[in-house]
């Protein structure tokens, strides 16, 4: 049983779109967001059909000067496990003193849900794109994800924890020198709503230039 609504045609090149979309449904969605907690999600998550709708989706972010700067290892299946392993191996290797449950967390890491998806930030350097910006494409992306898998029925998280910046784990996941995880979106089924958490104070994040 699927719970993912039908996707939409996606525009073909050059059709005009619309510069706007005013709807009350998009706006409550947007103000009622909310990642869930990792230890909240469960199975099922999305099949690899929907996955890739998702990401099709997703992928529709500002890029300066359509570089694509970021690309996506989805970890999934017995790939959980297997990497799960790796990390385990890294963290053993840098403090060989971790207890069997320290291990056994690493071990579990990607077996938490159904799917993660590993948003690799791509840039290239050599381009007069700075890579600050081709970087920003990349989160832009990865709240993309959230917000698109959010409206396809699937609950999820942005995590990077410590294997994001793990120059060993880059290795293993095949990231070159000059990339980056900008994140692992965790992806799966709630099993419960989780609450709201203290947000800003907008008026005290905004200067206005008068
Ligand atoms: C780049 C990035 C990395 C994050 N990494 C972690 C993490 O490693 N562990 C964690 O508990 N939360 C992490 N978070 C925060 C979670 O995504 C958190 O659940 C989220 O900010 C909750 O807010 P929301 O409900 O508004 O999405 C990260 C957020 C961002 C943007």
């Amino acid at each position: 049983m699927s719970k993912t609504p039908q996707f939409p045609p996606l525009p073909a090149l050059n059709d005009v779109l619309a510069a706007t979309n005013p709807s009350s449904e998009a706006l409550s969605f947007l103000a009622n967001r909310r990642s869930t907690p990792i230890k909240c999600l469960t199975a099922p998550g999305p099949d690899e059909a929907t996955l890739e709708s998702i990401l099709q989706i997703a992928s529709r972010v500002p890029d300066h000067r359509k570089l694509e700067p970021w690309r996506f290892i989805v970890i999934q299946g017995d790939a959980r496990k297997s990497t799960g392993e790796t990390l385990a191996k890294i963290k053993h290797k840098k403090c060989p003193n971790l207890s069997v449950s320290e291990l056994d967390e690493e071990k579990s890491r990607f077996t938490r849900t159904p799917v993660c998806i590993a948003v690799v930030s791509s840039p290239d350097p050599s381009h007069k794109t700075p890579v600050w910006e081709q970087e920003l494409s990349a989160g832009a992306l990865c709240m993309n994800l959230l917000l698109t898998a959010n409206a396809a029925g699937w609950a999820g998280a942005w995590l990077t924890e410590w294997y994001a910046f793990d120059a060993d784990f880059h290795a293993e996941m095949g990231l070159s020198d000059t990339e980056k995880f900008a994140g692992f979106i965790y992806l799966g089924t709630a099993m419960q709503n989780p609450p709201e958490r203290p947000r800003p104070n907008i008026s005290t994040k905004i200067k206005y230039q008068k």
